[in-house]
């Protein structure tokens, strides 16, 4: 079992990465020094599999927990899920001192993160992440939200948990192609901040696909740790945690343009990532071998590097990526690579430049 710490003055929190720790939630919460009333939200496949034991747990720990069952899916991060979740906490008389456990992956941990913030303006919450995305990137950092039809993320609150806790048990039942999606905010962590992970993810790759419990414990630990250091410098996303965004820009667009569910976040974020690694040996001296690198690794995790695209969605994306960010004189903000390990954000490039780039 590993703690990394998220230092934030008087609302800093641990974050406990390890096996088996499902059973163990509600001695956790104890220790939080919480109410005696709790709800679970969770959705569909993940209730299913790990709903009883994370309730059971609470119980024996002397807590009343309710839980709350949401549909599985990205749809379930709507205010119309948030209002049936506020109406359950009020008939479960929820109180200030009440607190509520997000269950699942990134979609359950914006919404109870959201009701949390918001509930008799703002309860404790603690985070079980069950899909490697959300154990590696979501969880952390407070930001928690739902989508309106206009578009994703619109409404939201920087809330942060009292407590994540990663169980990788729950990782085994994660379809494939998810568990995929989530190697690729893992190598993003390398790209930004950390050659060395960069290095050990060429090596051990093979394991982590395996799901081998010692390399995920030191790969989880290690992008929650850099997690943690970029949001303990930056909580509200004024600057340095625009890194993170590192290969979104073109990822989002991707998403957006061809209706969300196509690709999965993290494969949008994968092409996103080697394009912005493109961009970055024109303009920032990121040699051409380390595009090749970054390539190759994404491609070895299963995710997929480009995307072919006629001239008229090639419109359609740029057009999204205008939306999506602020563009000033046919130029938009990315974060570019310098070297693996290393980026800087605010980096203006010309349109052309992405054109040429998306023209595969
Ligand atoms: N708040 C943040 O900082 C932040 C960061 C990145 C992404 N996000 C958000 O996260 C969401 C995506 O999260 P996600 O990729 O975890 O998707 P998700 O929560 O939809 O989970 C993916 C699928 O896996 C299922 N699942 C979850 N855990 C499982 C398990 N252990 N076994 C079997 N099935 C399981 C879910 O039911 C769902 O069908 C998006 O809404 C995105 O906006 C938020
Ligand atoms: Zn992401």
């Amino acid at each position: 079992m590993r703690t990394v710490k998220v230092p934030l003055g008087n609302r800093s929190y641990n974050i406990v990465i390890g096996r088996g720790l499902l059973k163990g939630l509600g001695v956790a919460c104890q220790k939080l020094k919480l109410g005696a009333r709790c709800a679970v939200i969770s959705d569909s496949n993940v209730a299913r599999r790990f709903g009883k034991a994370a309730q059971q747990s609470l119980a024996r720990a002397g807590f009343d927990a309710l839980l709350i069952v949401v549909p599985a899916g990205e749809t379930a991060k709507s205010l119309k899920t948030v209002q049936a979740c506020y109406d359950r906490l009020a008939r479960h008389r929820l109180e200030r001192k009440s607190f509520i456990v997000a269950l699942g992956g990134g979609v359950v941990g914006d919404l109870a993160g959201f009701v949390a913030a918001t509930y008799l303006r703002g309860i404790p919450f603690v985070q079980v992440p069950t899909t490697l995305l959300a154990q590696v990137d979501s969880s952390v950092g407070g930001k928690v939200g739902v989508n309106l039809q206009a578009g994703k993320n619109l409404v939201g609150a920087f809330h942060q948990p009292r407590l994540v806790l990663c169980d990788f048990d729950t990782l085994r039942t994660l379809p494939a192609r998810e568990y995929r999606s989530g190697l690729a905010e893992i190598i993003k962590y390398g790209i930004i901040y950390d050659a060395a992970l960069f290095q050990k993810l060429e090596r051990d790759l093979p394991k982590l696909l395996k799901r081998d419990p010692k390399t995920l414990a030191d790969v989880v630990a290690r992008c929650c740790e850099i997690k943690a250091e970029v949001v303990g410098q930056d909580e509200t996303d004024g600057g340095l945690r625009a890194i993170l965004n590192f290969g979104h820009t073109i990822g989002h667009a991707l998403e957006a343009i061809s209706g969300y569910g196509k690709y999965l976040h993290g494969e949008a974020i994968a092409i996103g990532q080697v394009a912005a690694a493109e961009l970055s040996a024109r303009l920032t001296g990121l040699p051409v071998a380390d595009v090749g690198r970054i390539r190759v690794l994404f491609q070895r995790a299963g995710l997929p590097v480009a995307v072919k695209l006629d001239a008229s969605a090639r419109k359609r994306l740029l057009a999204a990526m205008k939306l999506d960010k602020k563009v000033s004189g046919g130029e938009i903000k990315f974060v570019l690579a310098g070297r693996i390990g290393k980026v800087e954000h605010g980096r203006n490039v010309p349109l052309s430049f992405i054109q040429d780039i998306l023209r595969v």
